[in-house]
């Protein structure tokens, strides 16, 4: 098909050293995700993809749209009873993934997940634009559906009965919060002695740690 043996980029925009790091890595996380976002090479800062473990021992990954940090951890929303969501029921973990190529960064996350409170997800889902939330309403997210008339109709059906009232948030649409255990920094370097800086919960302190490349 295709050889990319010589397919190869040089990396030199950065470095990541543990004096000028900081000692919390939700605040590290904070300096590379602005650094991200208002950099022009990157169109979807908040883009992550997230990783959960399926009953076949095999993890399975899609992306999926960051949309609150705090100390606490890493906010997103979804379809409870999607295929990640099924997933996440069983094993309450997911791995969350950033890369930044523009910025030769990625960070990698492992995290505990918990639903959050009701009242904070029918917030979120009634700031969306009516024709997300809608969307959302529609589409009984991984089912096997017949074809895209399926969707359409249903759309139809729901902008006709919500016209002129609020659209209630699905049961099973909400957020999670993925609280984080492990957070990995790698900023690429040259020669492929690249930085890789790891923090580790270990009881309520974050132990900081330097991996080979
Ligand atoms: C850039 C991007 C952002 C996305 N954001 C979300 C999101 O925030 N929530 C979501 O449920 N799906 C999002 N999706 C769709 C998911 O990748 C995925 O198709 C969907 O959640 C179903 O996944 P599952 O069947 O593995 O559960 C996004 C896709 C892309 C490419």
């Amino acid at each position: 098909m295709e050889n990319l043996h010589d397919k190869r980029k040089i990396y030199e925009k950065s470095q990541l050293i543990e004096s000028e790091i900081k000692e919390n890595p939700l605040e590290q996380f904070r300096d590379w995700f602005l650094d991200a976002s208002s950099n022009p090479t990157v169109s979807e800062a908040n883009a992550m993809a997230v990783s959960t473990l399926e009953d076949d021992g095999c993890p399975r990954t899609r992306m999926v749209l960051l949309k609150e940090y705090t100390y606490e951890g890493f906010i997103f929303y979804t379809n409870y009873d999607s295929r990640k969501g099924k997933a996440i029921a069983k094993t309450h973990k997911a791995c969350l993934h950033f890369f930044w190529p523009g910025l030769e960064r990625q960070i990698i996350i492992k995290a505990d997940l918990e639903k959050i409170a009701e009242n904070l997800s029918d917030g979120y889902f009634h700031s969306r634009p009516k024709g997300s939330q809608l969307g959302a309403a529609v589409s009984p997210q991984s089912e096997v559906i017949p074809d895209r008339a399926y969707l359409e109709v249903k759309l139809k059906e729901l902008e006709e009965k919500f016209e002129n009232i609020e659209v209630p948030k699905p049961e099973n649409w909400g957020g999670y919060i993925a609280k984080p255990y492990e957070i990995e920094f790698w900023q690429g370097r040259p020669n492929r002695l690249h930085d890789r800086i790891i923090y580790t919960l270990k009881g309520m302190d974050w132990e900081i740690s330097r991996l080979a490349p």
